[in-house]
């Protein structure tokens, strides 16, 4: 199947669906190329991978797909620099660069024919990077898991903004896009495409302890609250180490207390050791979405399906009478899981 859009004519895939960049989710090969090899953009989230780790997943990901993947990179990390001189040497097809600017590192990777796709939450942030000649944009809303825009506009809003504003630039929308139906609502808002997140925490080649998926199976939409406001907040499953850090939150404690907290736990406590009732257990409010645990080429494979069958639904203009009426012979529409 395909779905042509002005991100598939970019990168060359066949679906314009990006599997999110998740620190230790896809820290790995098996996720991204299963995601690629099935008509993605499976994406490696070199974070928090030591370099040995790194290289064996880029060559087995080389040897695995003839498919274009991609490699995310958060700019700010501790060794991010050493990280990037080494991603530069293997020219992945294309980067996702988020949490830093691009100027310093654009001009090197599209010298090795790297196409640089750059993380914004805010139009300030998309202008700069787009005056920086990044090649596309990955808008990322407050609805998303991991680290979400701490103003709190929607991915509705803020794709939409971003789209109007740079119609030339391949956009793809992000945060609260977990099957067919929120694909064509990305397109519809003028994105080229839509990355998912935590619908691909709970696929069988996700690099995460069970006990991770089970907590993003059961949950509700409100589960994923935000928490650790002004220290880079992240939005995480409800659990021990959420209610310890929003009661600080209600009752005013200051910013040095809370850090002290929300600084105690990593991802990959909870992530990798299991350890879900007291870690951070990044989701989006899509947790409330997924309810099945999914070979990923069966996820991308329900979306695209999913998204046709939406579009063919959408009510058309009918009659004479000037009224858009939607067809209503139609079985509902729900095959992401
Ligand atoms: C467990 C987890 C880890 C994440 N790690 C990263 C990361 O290493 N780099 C990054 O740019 N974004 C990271 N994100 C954010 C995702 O790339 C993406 O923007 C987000 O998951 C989209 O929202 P969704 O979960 O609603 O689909 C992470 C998100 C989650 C849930």
């Amino acid at each position: 199947m395909r779905i042509d859009t002005a991100l598939t004519r970019l990168i060359g895939t066949d679906l314009p669906i990006v599997q999110a960049g998740m620190s230790w989710v896809s820290s790995c090969a098996e996720l991204p190329l299963a995601v690629s090899n099935a008509g993605g953009l499976g994406v490696i989230a070199a974070g928090p991978m030591r370099l040995p780790d790194l290289d064996e997943c880029l060559t087995r990901i080389q040897a695995g797909t003839n498919r274009p993947w991609a490699v995310n990179m958060p700019l700010y990390r501790k060794g991010a620099e050493e990280t990037i001189a080494h991603l530069i040497d293997h020219a992945p097809p294309v980067i996702i660069a988020s949490q830093g600017g691009p100027k310093k590192h654009l001009g090197a990777f599209h010298e090795v024919g790297t196409i640089w796709l750059h993380v914004v939450t805010s139009l300030t942030h998309a202008a700069k990077a787009v005056e920086a000649g990044v090649d596309g944009l990955v808008v990322v809303g407050a609805e998303a898991g991991g680290h979400p825009p701490e103003h709190g506009v929607t991915s509705l809003v803020l794709t939409r903004l971003i789209a109007r504003e740079f119609p030339e630039i391949p956009v793809v929308a992000s945060g609260g896009f977990a099957d067919g139906h929120a694909l064509a609502a990305a397109l519809s808002l003028g994105a080229a495409g839509a990355q998912f997140g935590t619908r691909f925490i709970a696929t069988t080649e996700a690099n995460v302890h069970s006990a991770y998926q089970d907590m993003v199976l059961v949950a509700e939409a409100e589960d994923a609250v935000l928490v650790g406001r002004e220290l880079n907040p992240i939005r995480t499953l409800r659990n021990q180490f959420t209610e310890e850090m929003l009661d600080l939150e209600y009752a005013g404690a200051p910013v040095g207390d809370r850090r002290e907290v929300f600084a105690s736990k990593v991802l990959r406590q909870s992530a990798k050791d299991g350890e879900v009732e007291t870690g951070k257990v990044e989701a989006g409010q899509t947790a409330g979405l997924v309810s099945e645990r999914l070979p990923a080429a069966e996820v991308v494979r329900r979306i695209a399906t999913e998204y046709c069958a939406v579009v063919d639904r959408l009510p058309r203009a009918a009659g004479g009478d000037g009224i858009l009426r939607q067809t209503q012979t139609d079985a509902p529409v729900a095959v992401a899981g």
